[in-house]
């Protein structure tokens, strides 16, 4: 299967989208709610590329990359002038949503938006919602947080603002939020998040913090494994199973 991305033959696997493609052959489609361990979303319609049918009959669609599936004879351009400028809009309203996101900022420099030319929005954070520490949160299984609110008064917050009862503290959502827009905070064996404390536990073999234990529970009750599995970080983790392998080899 060959698609013609600005004007160079790639060949496309099997359920590859047109982003996938892209990034594998090494041209840029900037992002911000696709994750590579996430359900695509297309919701931040940055990734718009213009796509001809194949034989280049009738004007050039604008569609989102993430979600755009690759096919046999396809011509996309991805960064032409319209999509230059559909783009520069995008950035220049999340602009106006989180002024204060390096992220956004950086992003809109690269369009040629220094300023936003919309109203910055009262009390600003860096939350896009772009989706993707509630699409983490639901991956994991917590289902602890969702989106609230509508327009600009549309956020990610827990049921009713106040109930962090469902996270287990693993991080996902912090840790795959494209602009930091989510506090967490690890100080030795406690971790804070979502205005809750949470006790790690300690790595049975090195001694270091590592899951929460609110996660390593909750780990244990999906999988069906012993408790014990996963009172060991992932470095010893993979430092164990790999002197396993070794034994097996006789090295
Ligand atoms: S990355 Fe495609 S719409 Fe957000």
């Amino acid at each position: 299967m060959i698609v013609v991305i600005n004007g160079r033959d790639l060949h496309a696997r099997p359920g590859d989208s047109l982003l996938d493609l892209a990034r594998r052959t090494g041209i840029d489609i900037p992002t911000l709610c696709h994750h590579e361990g996430l359900e695509e979303w297309g919701g931040c319609r940055l990734c718009l590329v213009e796509v001809a049918r194949p034989g280049g009959h009738g004007a050039a669609r604008v569609v989102p990359a993430c979600l755009f599936p690759a096919r046999d004879g396809l011509r996309v351009d991805t960064d032409t002038p319209r999509i230059h400028r559909l783009r520069a809009g995008v950035l220049d309203l999340l602009l106006a949503r989180c002024p204060q996101s390096d992220t956004i900022q950086e992003l809109a420099l690269q369009y040629g938006v220094r300023r936003t030319s919309f109203v910055e929005r009262k009390n600003p954070d860096k939350c896009i919602l772009c989706n993707v520490c509630v699409r983490a949160c639901t991956a994991v299984g917590a289902n602890a947080i969702g989106t609230a609110g509508r327009g600009v008064l549309g956020e990610i917050a827990l049921p009713f603002h106040d109930d962090p009862a469902a996270c287990v503290g693993c991080g996902a959502c912090a840790l795959s939020c494209p602009t930091g827009a989510i506090d967490m905070v690890d100080t030795g064996f406690k971790r804070r998040i979502w205005q809750r404390d949470f006790e790690r536990v300690r790595c049975s073999a090195c001694g270091r913090p590592t899951l929460t234990q609110a996660h390593a529970a909750h780990l244990a009750t999906r999988s069906g494994l012993p408790a014990e599995s996963f009172q060991v970080c992932d470095r010893c983790h993979r430092e164990q199973a790999g002197a396993r392998f070794l034994d097996l080899l006789g090295k």
